[in-house]
C-alpha cells in the first residue's frame, strides 16, 4: 500500500488524475442523492451531474496509468544514467500486502462501476425528458418547445416522436445528437432548422405506438370559426364533414386509406417535399399505379408516405394570422366588439419587427393609435380592452414569428389541407395523370362535406342541434 502511495505521489499526473476521480465521485454521489430527497436542479444540473461530471470521472481515471507510464519510462532513462534500477513489482498473490493491496482495487473498481452506472443510467433519463430538449438548447428549440407547449401533444415526451422506442434508433439519435451538441454550443446550425427531418424514425413506428390506425372511422363533423374584416368583425363559420375514415371492415377509404395496412403510396420530390413529380400506389387489391406530371429534376427522392406526409405539424404547428385571430375571437380571448379588431389585429400581426420584444410594443402601440385617431369615443371607454387585446395579440405574435431563428408567418408550412400551402393538393391536382389517363382527384367532396363556407349561421349547426 506504501509503495503505491509514493509511486501516485511520485507524478504529477496520475496525483491529478486521482483528485479528479475522487472529487467528481463525490460530487456525482452527493448531487444523486440531492435528487434523492427531492431537490429538482434546472435541466444545467442534469448535464453537469450526468453528462459533464462522468467524462471527468473517467478522463481522471485514464489519467492514474498515464502519469505511472510516464514515471516508469522516466525511471528506465535513470537507469540508463546508471542510476539505481526501480524494482518491478511482483505480484505473489501468497503475500499478504499484495492480495490487499489486489483486494482494495477491486472493490474501488467495482465502486467506480456502479458510480458509473448510475451516471450513465440518470444520463439517459434526463435527455429523456421534454425539459432537456426544449431548454438545453432554448434558443434553438425554442420555437419547437413553445408550439409544443400549445399541440394536443403537450404532455408527450420529445423523445416519443423523435426516437420511438428501442435502442437501435436511440444510438443512431445519439450519434447524429453529438454533432447537434457541437453545432450549437459553436453556434453554426442553421437558422431557421431545415425541414423535412430526414432521420426522424418512420411514423408507423412512433405515431401509432398510440394512434391506431383501425381505429379512423367514418365522417367527423368540423366547425371552423371565423370572422369577417368589416367594422363588426361579423361572424362567418365554416361546417366540414371530413372523411377522416381509414380501415372499415375489410376494405378501406377516406382520409386515413393512405396508411391503411394493404395500402402503400411512395413519391419523388423535391428535397422540401414540397414539388411532388411522381406517385406510385399500390393499393389493397394489388393495383400497382404510377402517376406523374412532367420530368423530374435530378436530385429528386423517392419516398413512402406515412403519417408525417400529411401530419408534418403534429407538435410544432406553427399557425398562420388569420387562424390565430379567429380562433381568439371565438374563444373570448379577443373581443368580438371593438369596431375592426379582426382586420387591424391581421395588419399588426404581419408587420415586420426585428425581435418579439419590438412586436409586443409594435402591435401594442399601433392598436393604441388606430383607435386613438378613428375611434376617439372607443379609445376612450374601452382602454383596458385595447391593452388586453394588445397582450393577446403579442403572445399569439411570439408563439409563431421567432426573429432570432428566422422563423416568420409560413416558413414551416402545415400539409393538413390546402389553404396556406399546397397540403394535399401536391398530389390532389388533377394534373398528375397515370397511362390510362387517371388523376387524383381533386373533387370538392373526396375529403370533406362542405356543409357551410363562412356562413353566419349555418342552419346546418341549428339542426345538428335539435
Ligand atoms: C407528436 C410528435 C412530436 C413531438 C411530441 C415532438 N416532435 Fe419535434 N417534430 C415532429 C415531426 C413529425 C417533425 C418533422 C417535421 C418535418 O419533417 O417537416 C418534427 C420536427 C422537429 C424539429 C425540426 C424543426 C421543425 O420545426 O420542423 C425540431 C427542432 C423538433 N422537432 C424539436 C422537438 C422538441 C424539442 C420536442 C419536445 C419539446 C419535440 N420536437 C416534440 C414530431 C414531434
Ligand atoms: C405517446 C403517445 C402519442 C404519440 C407517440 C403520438 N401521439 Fe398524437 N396524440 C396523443 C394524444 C394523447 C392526443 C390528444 C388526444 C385528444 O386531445 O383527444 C393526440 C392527438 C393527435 C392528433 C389530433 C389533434 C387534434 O387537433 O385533434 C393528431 C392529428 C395526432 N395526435 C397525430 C400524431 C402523429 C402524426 C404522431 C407521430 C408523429 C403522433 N400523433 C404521436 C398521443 C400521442
Ligand atoms: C393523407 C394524409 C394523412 C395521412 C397519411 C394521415 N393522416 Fe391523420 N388526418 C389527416 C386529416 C386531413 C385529418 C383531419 C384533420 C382535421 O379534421 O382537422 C386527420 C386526422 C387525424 C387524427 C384525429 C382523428 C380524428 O378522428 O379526428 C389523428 C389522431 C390522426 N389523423 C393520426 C394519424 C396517424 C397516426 C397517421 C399515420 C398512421 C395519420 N394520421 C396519417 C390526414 C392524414
Ligand atoms: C403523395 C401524394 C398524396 C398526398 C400528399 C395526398 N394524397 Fe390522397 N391520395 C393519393 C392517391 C395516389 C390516392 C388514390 C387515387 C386513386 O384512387 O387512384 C389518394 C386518394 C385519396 C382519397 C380517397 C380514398 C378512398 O378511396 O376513399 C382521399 C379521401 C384522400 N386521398 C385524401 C387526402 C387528403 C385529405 C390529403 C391531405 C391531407 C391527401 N389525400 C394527400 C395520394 C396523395
Ligand atoms: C385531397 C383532399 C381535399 C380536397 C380534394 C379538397 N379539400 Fe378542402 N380541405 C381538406 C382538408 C384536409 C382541409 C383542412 C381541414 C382542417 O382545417 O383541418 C380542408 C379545408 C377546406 C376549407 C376550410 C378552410 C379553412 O380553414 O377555413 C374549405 C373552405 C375547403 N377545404 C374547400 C375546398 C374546396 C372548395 C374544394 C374543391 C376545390 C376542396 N376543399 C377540396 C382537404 C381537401
Amino acid at each position: 500500500m506504501k509503495s503505491f502511495f509514493i509511486a501516485l505521489t511520485r507524478n504529477p499526473i496520475s496525483l491529478f488524475g486521482a483528485a479528479v476521480v475522487t472529487a467528481t465521485g463525490i460530487l456525482i454521489v452527493t448531487l444523486f442523492t440531492f435528487e434523492l430527497f427531492g431537490f429538482e436542479g434546472g435541466p444545467y444540473s442534469g448535464i453537469l451531474a450526468y453528462l459533464i461530471l462522468p467524462v471527468l470521472f473517467i478522463a481522471g481515471l485514464l489519467l492514474i496509468p498515464l502519469g505511472i507510464f510516464r514515471q516508469r519510462r522516466r525511471d528506465r532513462q535513470a537507469a540508463a544514467r546508471g542510476e539505481a534500477p526501480p524494482a518491478f513489482p511482483v505480484l505473489d498473490l501468497n503475500d499478504a500486502r499484495i492480495r490487499n493491496r489486489a483486494l482494495v482495487f477491486a472493490v474501488l473498481t467495482a465502486l467506480n462501476v456502479v458510480i458509473l452506472a448510475t451516471a450513465t443510467y440518470k444520463g439517459v433519463e434526463t435527455m429523456d425528458t421534454t425539459r432537456f430538449c426544449g431548454k438545453t438548447c432554448h434558443s434553438v428549440m425554442q420555437p419547437e418547445f413553445t408550439a409544443f407547449q400549445r399541440s394536443p401533444h403537450a404532455n408527450v415526451r420529445c423523445v416519443d416522436c423523435h426516437i420511438g422506442p428501442g435502442a437501435g434508433w436511440f444510438v443512431k439519435s445519439k450519434l447524429s445528437g453529438v454533432g447537434q451538441v457541437v453545432a450549437v454550443t459553436t453556434g453554426i446550425y442553421p437558422r431557421p432548422i431545415p425541414t423535412p427531418v430526414h432521420n426522424l424514425r418512420p411514423a408507423r413506428e412512433t405515431c401509432q405506438q398510440c394512434h391506431w390506425p383501425s381505429k379512423f372511422v367514418g365522417d367527423r363533423v368540423k366547425v371552423i370559426p371565423g370572422f369577417g374584416d368589416d367594422e363588426a368583425n361579423a361572424e362567418q363559420k365554416t361546417v366540414l364533414l371530413m372523411r377522416v375514415g381509414g380501415k372499415e371492415g375489410s376494405a378501406s377509404k377516406g382520409i386515413h386509406w393512405h396508411v391503411d395496412p394493404g395500402v402503400r403510396i411512395r413519391y419523388l420530390s423535391d428535397d422540401k417535399r414540397e414539388t411532388i413529380y411522381e406517385i406510385e400506389m399500390r393499393n389493397a387489391r394489388g393495383e400497382v399505379r404510377r402517376y406523374a406530371s412532367g420530368a423530374a429534376p435530378a436530385g429528386a427522392v423517392w419516398r413512402t408516405m406515412d403519417c408525417v406526409d400529411c401530419h408534418n405539424r403534429p407538435s410544432h404547428t406553427f399557425h398562420m394570422p388569420v387562424e390565430e385571430v379567429d380562433t381568439a375571437m371565438s374563444d373570448g380571448r379577443l373581443p368580438k366588439d371593438l369596431p375592426f379588431l379582426h382586420r387591424e389585429s391581421i395588419r399588426l400581426l404581419k408587420a415586420p419587427y426585428p425581435s418579439q420584444e419590438a412586436a409586443r410594443k409594435g402591435i401594442a402601440q399601433g392598436l393604441q393609435d388606430f383607435y386613438a385617431k378613428q375611434y376617439p369615443a372607443v379609445a376612450a371607454s374601452r382602454g383596458a380592452a385595447i391593452r388586453d387585446s394588445a397582450a393577446v395579440l403579442g403572445v399569439i405574435y411570439g408563439s409563431n414569428v421567432f426573429p432570432s431563428m428566422k422563423i416568420g408567418w409560413g416558413t414551416y408550412p402545415n400539409h393538413i389541407g390546402h389553404e396556406n400551402s399546397p397540403g394535399c393538393f401536391r398530389c390532389h391536382d388533377d394534373a398528375h395523370k397515370s397511362k390510362d389517363g387517371r388523376t387524383i382527384s381533386q373533387d370538392c367532396s373526396l375529403c370533406h362535406g362542405l356543409l357551410a363556407v363562412q356562413e353566419k349561421d349555418p342552419a346546418i349547426l341549428k339542426s345538428l342541434q335539435q
